[in-house]
């Protein structure tokens, strides 16, 4: 069945002074899909969302909404077509409340507080948020900050809502929390653009995946016909060796180092496999490697930032002589 899609990006390119960050980009987003949008640190994600969102217009290229051509000048335009950007750096104004900050864009004159905060009360208990309208932005969580921005666009009846990096900051509960939120924004038809840098959640929660790589286009596929390592390979252009090379120098003066932490064989299903490596007092440890290649997840593993159950064998040891402090700041 052919859909006009709610929103179609046709040849987009985008150069700021002279150099071209997004090139010939051709991207859609279908009313009631959440739509991931990947790709390696530059590739363009952002700016191909802020074009949408009309926070930047795009150098060349055609924009359509619903099939017809649409140009924004400001933010404003867009989410007064339907269109919402929840941004990577937070846009609320921390100084003003919650319920002010809801209304921030749409206000009208002689509104009381009482009356917009009763109105935002409203609203955010339709979507179960636990947050008080009265309560100022700067003294909310990440969390909190993120469903004011989705209350606001809720709002302006957003029909299509675009989160940049939206777990990035998110505990494991919180996260868990947020997916539930965009899967009922989709089955009430809006249509959702979700950038991440963690494949596997663009994989369990998106019906598609567009993958960006040096500002083209390279693929639009379906999640089920696509794993992890397809994804891998497509944002950085090339097969992915699966080799890990260990290099230590020993110290210059030959003298023999305290040993601050010691990793073992340390593994976590498919993203972290027997890694090994040693962190001597006095010493820089790099840890480098594609995106995708299981940077974070290691370290977030030795942080102990990753629940148990999810890691598979390995140990990571910390000598005695370790002060008790920054042990517990870890824990
Ligand atoms: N205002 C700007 N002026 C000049 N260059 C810019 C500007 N905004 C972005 N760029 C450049 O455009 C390229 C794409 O940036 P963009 O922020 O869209 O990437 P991204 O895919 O969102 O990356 P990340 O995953 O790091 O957020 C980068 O090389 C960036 O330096
Ligand atoms: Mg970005």
């Amino acid at each position: 069945m052919s859909q006009t899609p709610l929103i179609r990006i046709e040849q987009g390119s985008k150069a700021y002074g002279g150099i071209t960050v997004l090139e010939g980009v051709d991207f859609e987003l279908r009313a009631g899909e959440i739509h991931a949008l990947v790709g390696e640190n530059g590739a363009g994600k952002s700016t191909l969302c802020k074009a949408i969102a009309g926070a930047i217009g795009l150098s060349a290229g055609r924009y359509l909404i619903d099939g017809k051509p649409v140009r924004f000048q400001r933010p404003g335009d867009a989410l007064k077509a339907g269109v919402s950007m929840v941004y990577q750096e937070s846009s609320l104004v921390p100084t003003m409340t919650v319920a002010q900050n809801i209304e921030l864009g749409h206000e009208r004159f002689f509104t009381s507080f009482r009356t917009l905060n009763i109105k935002a009360q409203q609203l955010l208990q339709s979507l179960r948020f636990h947050v008080e309208p009265a309560a100022l932005v700067s003294g909310l969580g990440t969390a909190q900050r993120q469903m004011v921005e989705i209350a606001r666009a809720a709002h302006h009846r957003a029909r299509a809502i675009i989160f940049d990096e939206p777990t990035a900051a998110l505990a494991p509960e919180e996260k868990h929390n947020f997916f539930q939120l965009v899967r009922d924004l989709r089955a009430r038809g809006l249509g959702i653009i979700f950038i991440s840098h963690a494949l596997e959640e663009a994989l369990m929660l998106a019906d598609r995946v567009t993958v960006l790589r040096d500002g083209r286009h390279v693929i639009t596929a379906e999640t089920k016909d696509l794993t992890r390592d397809a994804l891998v390979r497509h944002m950085v252009g090339r097969e992915v060796a699966q080799t890990h090379y260990a290099t230590q120098r020993p110290p210059a003066d030959g003298k023999p180092r305290e040993k601050v932490l010691s990793v073992e064989n340390l593994t976590m299903g498919n993203t972290v496999k027997n890694m090994s490596f040693t962190l001597y007092a006095g010493e820089v440890v790099g840890i480098a490697g594609l995106i995708g290649s299981g940077r974070t997840e290691a370290a977030k593993i030795v942080a102990g930032a990753l629940k148990r159950n999810l890691i598979r064998g390995g140990s990571v040891l910390l000598p005695i002589t370790l002060p008790r402090l920054i042990l517990r700041s870890f824990a």
